[in-house]
């Protein structure tokens, strides 16, 4: 398994471009299966979540075309509705694959994903939305065994704005009798870009962004062009990586009002961020002041940003409370942050950070993808060396991170494990 080794100590100061947003693409990519045709995707990531769904498509039937950056799905050929176990359990997202394969044809059996490293993950309300559109669910040794003639356009009440399961719905709607109404939906930005890409398709989608979307089903839909929005908590994730570094770093590609929250926090810590003609611009002083933080679901502070930010916390001046108010054990980084030198103690959902001087370098090994970006970001900033264990993880949601921190002056290597 291939580590990260860094010199820490070096201020990033440059641009660098921020890739397509996985979270993003991955819908995009399931919702090509609604349609029958060839859907063309640019701004892909090169990702290992990326190549899990094109493996999916292709085990449905489809055939799976990359060049450079962009993606040609065609589903014409699309036979199975099977998604099997030893793909999913390697990718939670596959259960984006339900909602399109039951609205298209009627049947589908997926994998249960089973938890992760962060949390249960379950997916009740995915299931609870379909089975209210008229779908039988079953499980079934493990799988999500799901049928309907046609769904059917329904009221639906999310006890929690799921992100996936609003876009698993929201797919799903696109090809019912009738009018969906998704109540208590998930707002993020991805939500937006995927039925932007569902409208391209078709498909009547009213109030995506808002915590209320009205979908008419239609009879049929047609593949779509469409190029991915940026991934916004990479961009989150260089804007921590200027501050923490007390650098001066353009991010092109970045959109402000995807990042608000963080971006409050940013300024209220000391660093400046101004929005440019190609992106965000990030410098901070030798020091920043400590904050506190409460991760909540979109437009509030994005729990996939709650890791990198503690890390930026670890060395600021004063303590810091955060709170992890999403995910249910979303504090694997905090031993190892603690090994390099941090002083966190943690009480429940709480890690009270107090800020130190400054963090030493150290071997540490990345537990699941945001826990890595925050090692990653405290080696940057740490004295000596750090070398991040693990990094396949990091691989799922960063595309050739080092390579794009090197060129802002990171000292910073892969280094094949022997
Ligand atoms: C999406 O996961 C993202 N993944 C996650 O990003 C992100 O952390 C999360 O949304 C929250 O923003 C993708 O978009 C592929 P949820 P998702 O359903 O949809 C509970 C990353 O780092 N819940 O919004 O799986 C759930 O347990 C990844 O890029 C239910 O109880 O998250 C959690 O506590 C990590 N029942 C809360 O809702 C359900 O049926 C939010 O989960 C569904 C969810």
């Amino acid at each position: 398994m291939d580590k990260i080794v860094i010199q820490g100590g070096r201020r990033l100061r440059g641009s660098v471009p921020v890739s397509g947003a996985k979270n993003a693409a991955l819908p995009l990519l399931f919702a090509t299966l609604l349609g029958s045709g060839v859907s063309r995707l640019q701004n892909v990531p090169e990702l290992r979540d990326i190549r899990t769904v094109a493996k999916l498509l292709q085990i449905f039937g489809a055939e799976v075309r990359c060049d450079d950056g962009s993606m040609e799905v065609d589903t014409r050929s699309v036979l199975s509705v099977e998604a099997p176990y030893e793909l999913v359990k390697t990718m939670r997202a596959s259960v984006l694959s339900l909602g399109p394969l039951l609205a298209r044809f009627g049947h589908a059996r997926v994998s249960l994903p089973g938890g992760c490293a962060i949390g249960a993950r379950p997916i009740n309300l995915h299931l609870k939305g379909l089975e209210a559109m008229g779908a039988e669910i079953e499980l079934d040794h493990g799988y999500v065994e799901a049928r309907a003639a046609r769904l059917k356009g329904a009221r639906i009440y999310l006890d929690l704005p799921t992100v996936t399961g609003t876009e698993n719905l929201m797919m799903a709607a696109t090809l019912a009798r009738g009018e969906t109404v998704l109540e208590n939906a998930a707002c993020e930005p991805e939500i937006v870009d995927l039925a932007e890409a569902l409208i391209k398709m078709g498909a009547t989608i009213e109030g995506a962004g808002t915590d209320t979307i009205r979908i008419q089903g239609a009879d049929d839909l047609v593949p779509y062009e469409h190029k991915t929005m940026p991934d916004r908590i990479e961009a989150g994730t260089f804007l921590v990586a200027g501050a923490i570094t007390g650098g001066d770093l353009t991010v092109t590609g970045a959109r402000e009002r995807h990042l608000e929250a963080l971006i409050a926090k940013l300024r209220e810590a000391g660093a400046a961020v101004t929005e440019t003609g190609s992106g965000l611009h990030v410098s901070a002083p030798e020091r920043l002041s400590a904050v506190d933080i409460k991760t909540s679901y979109h437009p509030g502070f994005p729990t996939d940003m709650q890791a990198q930010f503690m890390a930026l916390m670890c060395l600021a001046e004063g303590t810091s409370l955060i709170r992890e108010n999403v995910f249910e054990n979303r504090f694997m980084h905090v031993c190892e942050l603690q090994r390099m030198g941090a002083d966190i103690t943690i009480d429940g959902h709480t890690a009270k950070i107090k800020g130190v001087e400054s963090l030493c370098g150290a071997p540490v090994m990345a537990t699941d993808l945001r826990a890595s970006a925050s090692l990653v970001l405290a080696g940057l900033a740490a004295e000596n060396t750090t070398e991040v264990a693990r990094i396949y993880h990091l691989d799922r949601g960063y595309e050739k991170i080092e390579r794009k921190l090197v060129a802002v002056g990171a000292s910073i290597e892969r280094v094949a494990a022997d």
